[in-house]
């Protein structure tokens, strides 16, 4: 197997592309569009969720927006894995250096635990999982790649690759299927000379989750095309039934990829600490383009995400606590709720509410922020019109408090 890396080796001559790139002064498009010496428009979407997150996350009073298990502090965390929680003594001796640059041994090798077949050499450490996204589609796609986006999706996923110049095509998940992918239109949309495919499992909107079988009927997909498989398995760990930890394509397919952090199932989005688990040919690949971009990571989020790893059985218990009881609550709200319907996760921490209004999700959104300080995501930010996104697992209080704001405000709106 080898791997495509015209891209990986032609970084010189992309540098000179790059220096090209200019605006003439009295451009007054904005700068996220550029025009290359070949008047080549070089566009990157403006990512919709990040944006409202960044607009309302601060002012709402109840946030059903957030997407990680609620987030712990440095104090829980050595309580769980059952450290004195007023010693920081392994920090205070720590020399402030870069570290160990594609993280340390200990990190590594704790990373790879997560996995059934990965070794340390296996896995490189990024500025999170959004960090880890950048670099496998900066890494693999060139102009004029295929790449097939399955969504909804982070919007890395299909917005990066489009920035880049490939042709992407997107299979759209249908509630019908239960937010699955269908196999046959995948088919007609991978073929061969496909350079990769893109999806997030379990998924976040929908809280869908795809099991080994269909995993590997979609490896068998890329298999036949040749093509790379990405799974953005950042909520890896949450899923609603057993030890709540789904197979990786990682493990499964010879050419899958698997992106993921801490932020989610480990709920320390603070550690801003992520990974790609890949065949090593892609981690030598990336590495080239990442030693631009990210040098090291943290040598304390370094340190905090290898303890809360080696302890991840403790960890991910807590967060199945959180994610079990609260899908559970959030159950029986909808089921009292007739202006909502779902189909009901079965992993992550969100979910996508259908709406019976004659209103677009942020107008939605926006009425129930002022009426009553709840902040969902409006399912426009993610190409999803006529749902809404809840996160549900956060503090059960605040999720309990903020649904009943949410059925005052859906009352009012038959009133
Ligand atoms: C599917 C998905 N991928 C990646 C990310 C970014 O995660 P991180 O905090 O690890 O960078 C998110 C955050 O919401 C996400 O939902």
């Amino acid at each position: 197997m080898s791997i495509d890396i015209d891209k990986t080796a032609n970084v010189w001559s992309n540098c000179v592309d790059d220096a090209a790139l200019f605006m003439p002064a009295d451009d007054d498009r904005p700068l996220n569009h550029k025009t290359d010496h070949k008047d080549h428009l070089m566009y990157i979407e403006p990512f919709g969720v990040e944006i409202w997150m960044n607009e309302w996350e601060t002012k709402c009073a109840l946030n059903l927006a957030e997407t990680c298990v609620e987030s712990l502090t440095i104090k829980e965390l050595l309580q769980i894995v059952g450290k004195n929680d007023t010693d920081l003594s392994d920090l205070l001796t720590m020399k402030m250096t870069y570290g160990a640059i594609e993280g340390s041994d200990r990190l590594r090798a704790a990373i790879a635990g997560t996995y059934d077949t990965q070794a340390r050499q296996n896995i490189i450490v990024t500025h999170g999982t959004i960090g880890a996204n950048m670099l496998v589609h900066k890494t693999l796609v060139a102009a004029g790649d295929r790449v097939v986006a399955i969504v909804p999706t982070y919007q890395q996923h299909y917005s990066i690759p489009v920035s880049i110049g490939a042709d992407v095509q997107q299979l759209q998940l249908r509630e019908q299927d239960g937010f699955l992918p269908n196999l046959d239109a995948l088919r007609e949309l991978v073929l061969p000379g496909t350079k990769l495919i893109a999806l997030t499992n379990p998924n976040n909107p929908t809280g869908a989750l795809i099991e080994r079988p269909m995993l590997e009927a979609i490896a068998e997909i890329a298999r036949a095309a040749g093509a790379w498989f990405l799974c953005d398995e950042v909520y890896r760990g949450t899923d609603q039934q057993g030890t709540g930890v789904t197979t990786s394509i990682a493990d499964i397919y010879e050419r899958g990829i698997s992106t993921a952090g801490m932020s989610k199932a480990y709920s320390l989005a603070g550690l801003r600490l992520g990974w790609i688990a890949a065949p090593q040919e892609v981690i030598e690949a990336v590495s080239i383009h990442r030693d631009y971009d990210t040098i090291s990571v943290g040598v304390i989020d370094d340190h905090f995400a290898a303890l809360a790893l080696e302890h991840r059985d403790k960890v991910l218990a807590r967060s199945h606590t959180i994610t079990r009881g609260n899908l559970s609550l959030l159950e029986n709200w909808v089921a009292n709720e007739t202006r909502i319907s779902w189909v009901k996760p079965r992993s992550g921490t969100t979910a996508l509410l259908k709406y019976d209004l004659p209103m677009s999700s942020e107008e939605f959104c926006v009425a129930l922020l002022n009426e009553t300080g709840v902040m969902f995501t409006p399912g426009s930010a993610m190409n999803m019109e006529g749902y809404v996104r809840i996160g549900y697992a956060n503090n059960p209080e605040i999720l309990k408090k903020g649904l009943a704001l949410v059925s005052g405000f859906l009352a009012r709106q038959s009133e």
